[in-house]
């Protein structure tokens, strides 16, 4: 496989309104994450991911833009934009920017001017229709809302604010991509691309047996038929001539689908996200964690990628609860539990990801009320439910278990009032364990969170083999554990984490040499609770 910068990578995801407070507003800003990037060069950081900074009313905090070219109030201004790109560059690092297609906030002048008569030369650049379709809106609700002023529906497959645009128009094609090419001569070095997947639609009815006023209609808005052509338009128009990396978000795509998203002859994107592993192995509802379905489905695509295509390797980002307190045991095994799923996924094949927040085992918060969440798919969703009668007390415990303001709550950097985040009251309570988890506590301290991360990061960073050798699950004998060599022509690695809290018997094979533990002292024939291994191994070449 070619050998290119972005796969030798560790990423950083930076959720900014959550990162660090640089002006005492309660809010995180652009001059916050400029202050922290020796943090993160520290850390053994590559590639800075930042989330939308762009204008916006923030009603789905800043994916809801109604300026592309313009930065958010609170954010900071265009100058400041310039100066983190200019310091991230200084530092050897790379900074990509979130990049939202699929829809515009309805404050956007494009949707103000489509809005304003049926005769507008915008109309046609979102989805304008005199009857709608009977589809939900992913965050619940009704996917269509009636503009009274020039009597027609238009669509929005998020929240009503979040307007569709027509990706049939080509105007408005045009002007996207045009936007596009403004960020890349100022200098990003490339995007995640926001829900991709689901540019083109099919405008007809969900079949619906029951009546209801409206139905779930992922299939009328997720990879149809004619999606492929869009993005190879995007792709050429917009990314090409450009030394960057491209991550599509495209949550459905499966692995036998996964040539035409990523693959080095036809692939549209360097990478994707995809949600398959994921959703696979854990309970939607319930969180918890199934190793075997987590090991289909990760090696099921590790196989297709090999020579062929590049992964993403992730588990938590600003959509998701924390892992640590979904899959692992954040009470009684916290070090262990998020060392071992670190483990678990950075020595694969691809490029990993780390959320803020991550690298110190920062956890689901503790939330009962629902007037401390903000999140508009959390508040969606509890408004729709109680509507249809389901109790409080029910939906508050899906909430406490998977609401994604768990990832949002701010980044815990020392034990002073509001974690060291702000000095004022945040825009979202911080998790009250901040007096104890926090980047301070951690940095200095050899047997840390954040210290384990920073060795992976090293492993990754020194040992090619890493990157670009062949990836194989190895049978541990246990369900529980994750095991799998990597190999290439001259070195071999094991990576065993037990991911479960039940010892696993577990032979270390006679001729290894550990390199990296999350325990300080091993057990003879056992995997101990959580624990995770590297390990070196000798091998023999002939010829
Ligand atoms: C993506 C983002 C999510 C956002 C949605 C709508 O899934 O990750 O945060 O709410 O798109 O833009
Ligand atoms: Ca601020």
């Amino acid at each position: 496989m070619k050998k290119t910068w972005w796969k030798e990578a560790v990423v950083y995801q930076i959720y900014p309104r959550s990162f660090n407070d640089s002006n005492g507003d309660g809010i995180g800003d652009l001059n916050g994450v400029t202050e922290k990037l020796d943090y993160l060069d520290e850390l053994g950081i590559n590639i800075i991911w930042i989330c939308p900074m762009y204008k916006s009313p923030n009603v789905d905090n800043g994916y809801d833009i109604s300026d592309y070219q313009a930065i958010m109030e609170e954010m900071g201004t265009m100058e400041d934009f310039e100066r983190l790109l200019e310091e991230v560059h200084k530092r050897g690092m790379r900074l990509i920017i979130d990049l939202v297609i699929n829809h515009t906030s309805d404050q956007h002048p494009w949707f103000v001017e489509s809005r304003s008569s049926k005769d507008s030369t915008k109309r046609d650049w979102y989805v304008w229709r005199d009857q709608q379709t009977n589809w939900e809106c992913i965050f619940g609700g009704p996917a269509w809302t009636f503009d009274p002023k020039s009597n027609q529906y238009y669509l929005h497959i998020f929240t009503k604010n979040q307007v569709d645009l027509n990706w049939e128009n080509e105007d408005m094609r045009k002007a996207v991509y045009e936007m596009i090419r403004w960020w890349l001569d100022k200098g990003v070095d490339g995007f995640r691309v926001d829900a991709i997947n689901h540019i083109k639609k099919e405008y007809s009815d969900m079949p619906n047996p029951k009546n209801l006023p409206y139905v779930p209609a992922w299939e009328k808005f997720t990879e149809v038929e004619g999606l492929q052509e869009m993005l190879a338009e995007l792709k050429e128009k917009a990314f090409s001539g450009y030394d960057i990396v491209t991550v599509g978000e495209a949550n459905s795509v499966k692995s036998h689908d996964m040539e035409q998203w990523i693959s080095e002859h036809e692939g549209k994107f360097n990478m994707i996200f995809h949600r398959e592993a994921l959703e696979a192995a854990s309970d939607e509802v319930n969180g918890g964690l199934d190793v075997e379905d987590l090991r289909e489905v990760l090696d099921r695509w590790q196989k297709a990628a090999h020579g062929v295509a590049w992964n993403s390797l992730y588990l938590e980002n600003h959509d998701r609860p924390r892992t640590v307190s979904i899959w692992g045991n954040d009470r009684d095994y916290w070090f262990e539990s998020a060392t071992a799923l670190g483990c678990m996924y950075f020595f694969m094949q691809g490029t990993p990801f780390i959320y803020q927040g991550q690298e110190i085992g920062m956890t689901n918060a503790p939330f009962d009320d629902i007037d401390m969440y903000n999140d508009i798919e959390t508040k969606n969703m509890y408004r729709y439910n109680r509507k249809e009668g389901i109790p409080h007390e029910d939906l508050m415990k899906i909430i406490k278990t998977i609401s994604r303001d768990h990832a949002r709550t701010p980044m815990q950097w020392n034990s002073r009032k509001y974690g060291g985040f702000s000095t004022a009251e945040p825009w979202l309570a911080v998790n009250p364990n901040y007096k104890w988890l926090n980047v301070e506590a951690q940095k200095d301290d050899p047997k840390s969170i954040w210290s384990y991360y920073k060795k992976m990061i090293h492993l990754r960073q020194n040992w090619d083999v890493l990157v670009y050798g062949t990836t194989n699950l190895t049978d541990s004998g246990c369900p529980d554990v994750y095991a799998y060599v990597r190999e290439d022509r001259y070195t071999k690695m094991l990576i065993a984490s037990n991911l479960s809290e039940r010892p696993c018997t577990w032979n270390t094979p006679y001729d290894a040499e550990l390199l990296l533990t999350n325990y300080e002292k091993r057990v003879k024939g056992v995997l101990q609770p959580y624990e995770a291994c590297i390990y070196f191994m000798k091998k023999e070449i002939y010829g």
